[in-house]
């Protein structure tokens, strides 16, 4: 259980850690004078704390967090920077490392807090103090409960709050289904899961069984679920607003449960992480969770398409030709670029079907996008300036960055096939440069034929997990995508301004 996260208007007695704001100045860190007072009350020798800051060369930044015994309790003081979303989301998840073994804790934030900061500071302090459980495991969390310390807040900043904790919530969700072992994790493991959501978050939820899959066409979901033993689905989640302003969003996530590569077999290296396959699809579910709560305005439907890539007797082959939902041929010459494939599905349902104003699809795509744009940044393909605009501004605010990438025309020439429509990957396959454009080439044939729609598809192959604990983010998979979408979908009162088709 994660802790309680909670504003209060006088310090609880029983807060065993107290924590102090280090500001940066001109001679490093500075305690100002409420964190000076504060430290007063609880009984802390503020000389001994200014030494100990001046000791450890602290320069204010987030980040950085001392701790000083007092009597049986603690006190830490930690650098929060300027002040802004950005460092008190940091800020947050350091002091959140710290207090690991600590019961519960007082935070002085300002008398009037800025709502923007009081929800990083609280996704900081939910999200870094994340730790994946293998079972409901005997030993509970330390950490209960974590009050907020404001005299005067503003019924924004209460909401703002509120806010924070359930976007940490669906994000933490998303980790979850990320972090859990594929053998646990088949399509109709993830399905139920989906099926918990929808009954918790009062969300209508459709799963097609392979049987239906083959019955309706989505030959893609259908090809590359083949050669497993856990047959695939298809999730297909809807939230409708009570009070619903007009428009439709579609969210689609890649839903591969583990990513063997199919018979065009991976490396034993490359496929340890193969678990994370289906994390945009979890974030696409964790961020439907959250809709209700938030009070989002705007109709959402969320597509999973969920299968499990692997090679044995009944694996698509490459040269296979399949044909996708709404009659699409495809050329499969490699087996291990399956997340398009059943991307390609959704992405022609969506526009056959669902009559969408907005559709963004996010998927662990391509190596290759992390090749260009590191491990920070999500590619974001969008020709639309609005969409692309809207989503800038969200990823911006909520601290999972994104950054342009562009339709190179000049490649789709490589996806041309003498047997099918397309061919699945250019000839050349991974040694052709641009691999994550030639992806998003692939899946624009699917969008936007039917329906007038806009489309933004977000490769998050290189932010999906981590290498190391890092600010927000631990070791693992980081739930991206939830923060980005809740921020956008949750941000404004008509998230779909100037973006209706
Ligand atoms: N799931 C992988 C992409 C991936 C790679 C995600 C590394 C996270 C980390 C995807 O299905 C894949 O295998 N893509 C191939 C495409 C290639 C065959 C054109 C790739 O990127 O190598
Ligand atoms: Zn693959
Ligand atoms: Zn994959």
């Amino acid at each position: 259980m994660p802790p309680v996260v909670e504003l209060v208007t006088a310090p609880p007695s029983d807060a065993v850690a107290l924590v102090v704001a280090l500001t940066p100045g001109a001679e490093g860190a500075v305690l100002d004078d409420l964190g000076e007072a504060r430290s007063g009350d609880f009984g802390v020798d503020v000389a001994a704390l200014r030494a100990t800051v001046k000791r450890d060369q602290l320069k204010g930044n987030p980040g950085e967090v001392v701790a000083l015994p007092v009597g049986e309790r603690l006190l830490l003081a930690a650098g929060v920077g300027d002040g802004g979303p950005r460092d008190l989301r940091r800020a947050g998840a350091a002091i959140a490392r710290r207090l690991k073994n600590v019961e519960s804790a007082v935070l002085p934030v300002a008398r009037q807090p800025k709502p923007a900061a009081l929800r990083a500071l609280v996704e900081g302090l939910l999200l870094g103090g994340y730790r994946f459980k293998i079972t409901n495991s005997p030993k509970p969390e330390t950490l209960k409960r974590l009050a907020l310390l404001a005299e005067r807040p503003s019924e924004d900043a209460r909401r703002a709050l509120a806010v924070g904790v359930t976007t940490a919530h669906a994000t933490m969700l998303a980790r979850d289904l990320a972090f859990t072992p594929s053998s646990t994790k088949t399509p109709q493991w993830l399905a139920q899961q989906a099926r918990a959501v929808a009954r918790k978050a009062g969300l209508q939820i459709t799963v097609r069984d392979e049987r239906q899959l083959a019955a309706e066409g989505f030959g893609g979901v259908v090809a590359v679920g083949m050669g497993s033993a856990h047959p695939p689905r298809l999730i297909e989640l809807s939230y409708t607003p009570d009070d619903a302003a007009p428009g439709h969003v579609v969210l689609v996530g890649k839903g591969i449960t583990f990513d063997s590569g199919g018979l065009s077999l991976k490396p034993n290296a490359g496929m340890i992480a193969m678990k994370t396959d289906m994390a945009a699809g979890g974030a696409v579910i964790a961020t439907m969770s959250a809709l209700r709560e938030l009070g989002v305005r705007v109709r959402v439907t969320g597509l999973v398409p969920a299968a499990e890539n692997m090679p044995s007797g009944s694996a698509q082959r490459p040269s296979d030709v399949i044909t996708h939902f709404g009659g699409t041929t495809v050329e499969v010459l490699n087996t291990d670029a399956e997340g398009r494939l059943v991307l390609a599905d959704a992405l022609a349902y969506a526009d056959a079907n669902l009559a969408p104003d907005v559709v963004i699809d996010l998927a662990t795509l391509t190596g290759a996008i992390s090749s260009g744009l590191g491990k920070r940044h999500a590619g974001l393909f969008c020709a639309d300036d609005r969409l692309r605009a809207a989503l800038t501004a969200a990823a911006d605010a909520s601290g999972e960055a994104v950054w342009p990438m562009p339709f190179v025309e000049d490649y789709r020439d490589a996806l041309e096939s003498t047997v099918a429509d397309l061919s699945n990957v250019a000839v050349g396959g991974r040694d052709y440069k641009g691999g994550a454009i030639v992806a998003a080439l692939f899946l624009r044939e699917f969008t936007g034929r039917r329906s007038p729609s806009r489309w933004a598809h977000l490769d998050i192959a290189g932010v999906g997990r981590a290498e190391a604990d890092e600010h927000e983010v631990v070791k693992g998979p980081t739930g991206y995508g939830v923060r980005l979408l809740l921020h956008w979908l949750a941000g404004s009162a008509d998230p779909l301004r100037g973006l209706r088709a």
